[in-house]
């Protein structure tokens, strides 16, 4: 079988995706339109167009800015539909999805609006089209602790509906230290935790090591740079930490996907695992995201069953997920 056919026969789980960054050009001209915003494109190829990132930093404003056109508990809806509906394509079996909420809370958007409209998608998703979810709120790290901190009283209304925090957007001079009491009052709630530790960022290894060793994270999203560290290896293997790295988004914001590392991770007993990270930015679902490093590294089907395992391994779903994937 090739490896191809072996791709779209995989029953997947992804862990690193934002729902934020499922929003297709198409989607945002629909919703602009019902929410009377004018664009400043004119049509679907400009907007694709002007995705040139070449750093974190500059895919974060085309990402903030592309989020103007979400408004109303249907259009968080319709997002999450689209992924869903996506995901289910490409055999996505199980997904964790996460949520910005402070990158709507800080335009205007109540906390309440964004997670019932996902909310009711995703059950919608499981009941439509048979795919499990489960949703992680992120706290936006370029902000105040003490607006993540707001932001996770805020949540607790919602607990049940949500599985664990994490923490994105711009890292520079932004470490994991900053949101410790944040992470560690989640942790009293029953949140898991899980960073980013984005690829080649500034003082990526010290970030790693303060999300294991002063955080306790149960996963950590990219984590690659890891690699230059033996001890930290060995800690997240003792510790049985996993990570959700993204190739094609790891292209866009520093030189490469990283497969070479994925694979010597992973040849190390690392848990790694592949996923999408921003599709409609970066331009390539979970599938894409395999095939990619599959097309680099030449991967056996051994090693692609490996990340799928790895992944449903780390997930926080429940155990009769897990066991649909036995
Ligand atoms: N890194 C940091 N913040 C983000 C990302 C990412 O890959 N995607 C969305 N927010
Ligand atoms: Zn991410």
């Amino acid at each position: 079988m090739s490896s191809e056919s072996i791709i779209d026969r995989l029953p997947k789980c992804e862990l690193h995706l934002h729902i934020e960054g499922t929003l297709e050009p198409e989607l945002k001209f629909v919703l602009a339109k019902r929410n009377g915003l004018q664009l400043p494109y004119d049509t679907v190829e400009d907007i694709r167009a002007a995705y040139q990132f070449s750093d974190l930093t500059s895919f974060l404003v085309g990402y903030y800015d592309g989020m103007e056109v979400l408004r109303t508990e249907q259009d968080f809806y319709d997002l999450a539909w689209a992924y869903l509906e996506k995901a289910t394509s490409q055999g996505v079996l199980y997904a964790e999805i996460f949520f910005d909420p402070q990158a709507h809370t800080s335009r205007g958007v109540p906390f309440d609006i964004v997670i019932r409209g996902i909310r009711r998608a995703q059950l919608d998703g499981e009941r439509q089209l048979g795919i499990q979810t489960g949703l992680i709120m992120c706290f936006l790290r370029d902000f105040q602790a003490e607006y993540a901190m707001a932001t996770l009283l805020e949540s607790l209304p919602y607990r049940k509906w949500i599985i664990g925090v994490g923490l994105d957007s711009d890292e520079r001079g932004n470490p994991p230290s900053k949101f410790a009491r944040v992470f560690s009052r989640a942790r009293q709630e029953g949140y898991l935790l899980t960073m980013h530790c984005d690829v080649d960022q500034e003082n990526s290894v010290e970030h790693i090591r303060q999300c294991i060793e002063d955080i306790g994270v149960d996963r950590i999203d990219h984590g690659t740079n890891v690699v230059s560290s033996p001890e930290l290896i060995d800690e997240l293997k003792r510790r049985g930490i996993g990570l959700t790295c993204c190739p094609i988004s790891n292209s866009w914001v520093s030189d490469g996907t990283k497969s070479a590392v994925i694979k010597s991770l992973l040849d190390q007993g690392v848990k790694v695992t592949v996923n999408s990270d921003d599709p409609a930015y970066f331009g390539g679902y979970i599938a894409e995201n395999l095939a990619a490093v599959q097309a680099e590294l030449g991967l056996t089907a051994q090693d692609l069953v490996t990340l799928q395992r790895n992944a449903i391994d780390i997930s926080w779903a429940p155990p009769e997920v897990k066991h649909s994937f036995r």
